[in-house]
């Protein structure tokens, strides 16, 4: 019997970690050690109050710690015209059932990792900053990280600006360390993300679900179609973030090819966009499986599954 991935999440909520947290808890591949946060989509302590309440709300239990509320050069900026004024608008959800960990986000990490007698996946689906101080304050721990699967990027154009992606737009220098770190590295970027449409029938199959768990997914969905509607004319929100867990869960989910990917730092004008090599022009050495075509049916198949396993728990 193959036991299931360890994994880390570091995320934002933010509607589309909100779905990965749910994904992460539920899924049988994969065991859901801790989940840290960090500044993005709302500020540090509207995205902790939100994934506190996300464990409420689906009865998850597991460390939740707070991580970095500036990126490491700059400060803080959020996302409330995609999030609202919550970072996770849309839907009631109940207030914490238990205390946030005393720990720092890159304290747990290190804690988690260390303790764990085998390898640990991070799943970083927000700006890479409590990853980049995990990185640099515990090399020691390198070799006990079995990927670093992140969604952010794009290999075309960004969402931030027209070529930055919003997690690495946030935090360049982070994701520069990331990518730098010789570490099995994930990419699901845009060019993917976009892929992951939250249709009409998908949320259809989700309220037949019929749970009060599956009702506030759906709540949780209409409001994020309403602000992608609104910002990017995009009728059905993509739901980027639980494509990089995904993976991880099913690697047949996306087809994935190697290629060299780097972060622009000083672009007058493109600060944040990942450069990536799809053609082997720089003649430099791959450092990142970049996913390129998601299997949607898949993919959905996986967190509408999740919904039900934690809708049925309750
Ligand atoms: C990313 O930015 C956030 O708004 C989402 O949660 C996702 O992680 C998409 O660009
Ligand atoms: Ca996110």
């Amino acid at each position: 019997m193959t036991l299931p991935t360890r994994i880390i999440l570091d995320c934002d909520p933010g509607h589309d970690d909100a779905m990965t947290i749910l994904l992460a808890a539920a899924n049988p591949a994969v065991e859901l050690l801790g989940i840290t946060t960090v500044s993005g989509n709302g500020s540090l302590e509207k995205v902790t109050y939100n994934a506190l309440r996300m464990c409420a709300v689906a009865n998850i239990l597991v460390p939740v710690a707070k991580g970095a509320n500036d990126p490491i050069a700059g400060k803080a900026s959020a996302a409330p015209s995609i999030h609202g004024a919550t970072a996770l608008d849309g839907a009631e959800l109940p207030e914490p059932t238990f205390e946030l960990s005393p720990l720092t986000a890159v304290e747990l990490i290190a804690k988690l990792v260390s303790e764990s007698d085998r390898k640990v996946t991070l799943i970083p689906t927000g700006p890479l900053t409590n990853i980049a101080m995990f990185l640099q304050a515990h090399p020691e721990l390198h070799s006990k990280i079995e990927h670093i699967s992140f969604m952010g990027g794009s290999t075309e154009r960004g969402n931030w600006t027209p070529y930055a992606e919003f997690n690495i737009w946030a935090d360049p220098e982070a994701a520069d360390i990331v990518l730098r770190s010789g570490l099995p590295l994930i990419m699901s970027g845009l060019n993917i993300t976009h892929q992951a449409l939250a249709t009409p029938e998908v949320l259809d199959r989700i309220s037949a679900l019929n749970t009060d768990l599956a009702h506030t997914v759906v709540d949780l969905m209409k409001f994020f179609a309403t602000t992608y509607q609104d910002v990017f004319n995009m009728p059905d929100p993509p739901v980027h973030d639980p494509v990089a867990l995904a993976i991880i869960i099913d690697m047949s989910v996306a087809k994935l090819i190697s290629a060299p990917v780097s972060v622009e730092l000083t672009g007058e004008l493109t600060r944040g966009a990942t450069v990536v090599d799809l053609y082997g022009t720089t003649g430099q050495v791959a450092n990142v499986d970049v996913a390129m075509e998601l299997d949607v049916d898949k993919f959905w198949n996986l967190l509408i599954e999740a919904i039900d396993t934690l809708g049925k728990r309750q």
